[in-house]
């Protein structure tokens, strides 16, 4: 695996092997890597050439009183998961390589931010779309990778693409989860052992709102059955429990087709998200 920390020498080194008529995997994170990185990565070396993955902590997709500076970084044991998953190259750019002056532009796609996450991180998926782009501008993939845990940045991505006429093929790769059904996620070491006893409530929500739905109840019912477990979870404290449109993020009232059950809540100070994608 070659490490590279400049936009210059990724190229340098990409262009010619896309030129040839290799095809380029890309897998953008922030680093702190899981068996749901390593998920993304696998799909990407079963289906391209050549694979890349950055690591870079995006300052601008975390408001000022989030946990930037605090969020967890390994990069060695980082660098030792990739390697031994045959990654051809890590992307490790610094954020003065990335952004090396004051940044003017920014992308957005706000119908689609402004919902669920986006009540409590306004300016979140505005940060993640304006790094997104930036890195698909950089790589030059064929596909990209993205975990559907994040099933918002998963639509904010894919219609990124679609608006702007990307020649990237989005794939979204299941959400990996622990044992008792916790999502696998960078901040699940956030959470005290009581904490991480109580978390997979959250799946055990969507579970039941999942119920639900197969059993033919509507949206607002669907709605309340997993809000109720969240509730009945003493440590947990519910942000929202949402039925939406998986593309457009908008809440769904007839559940035919494709649905999203989302929900967010916090354990302590840590807050998680999780959802499921129906097809009904
Ligand atoms: O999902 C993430 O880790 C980040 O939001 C991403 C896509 C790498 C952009 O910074």
């Amino acid at each position: 695996m070659q490490v590279v920390t400049t936009i210059a020498e990724l190229r340098a080194q990409l262009d010619p092997m896309r030129r040839e008529g290799r095809s380029i995997g890309f897998v953008p994170t922030m680093g702190y890597l899981h068996q749901g990185h390593a998920a993304l990565v696998q799909a990407a070396r079963r289906e391209c050439d050549v694979v890349v993955v950055s690591i870079f902590v995006n300052p601008l997709q975390f408001a000022p009183s989030e946990d930037y500076e605090s969020y967890p970084r390994d990069p060695e044991r980082d660098r030792g998961i990739l390697a031994a998953a045959e990654v051809d190259f890590l992307f490790q750019p610094d954020v003065r390589e990335m952004y090396p002056r004051p940044l003017l532009t920014q992308v957005s796609v706000p119908e689609l931010s402004a919902t669920l996450e986006g009540r409590t991180r306004p300016t979140h998926f505005q940060g993640v779309a304006t790094v997104v782009l930036k890195l698909f501008h950089i790589v030059g993939p064929h596909r990209a990778y993205f975990g559907q845990k994040d099933g918002q940045q998963v639509a904010v991505v894919r219609r990124l693409i679609e608006d702007l006429d990307l020649p990237i093929d989005l794939r979204a790769v299941e959400t990996v989860r622990e044992p008792d059904g916790l999502a696998l996620s960078s901040r699940n070491v956030y959470l005290s052992p009581e904490e991480r006893q109580a978390a997979p409530c959250l799946h055990e929500a969507l579970l039941q709102g999942r119920e639900a739905a197969l059993a033919g109840q509507g949206s607002r019912a669907v709605q309340a059955a997993i809000e109720e477990r969240i509730r009945r979870t003493p440590l947990a404290c519910l942000d929202y429990a949402a039925v939406v449109d998986p593309r457009t993020m908008q809440p769904k009232s007839d559940l035919t087709g494709p649905v999203m059950l989302a929900v967010a809540a916090s354990l302590g100070r840590t807050r998680l998200i999780d959802n499921l994608v129906l097809e009904l």
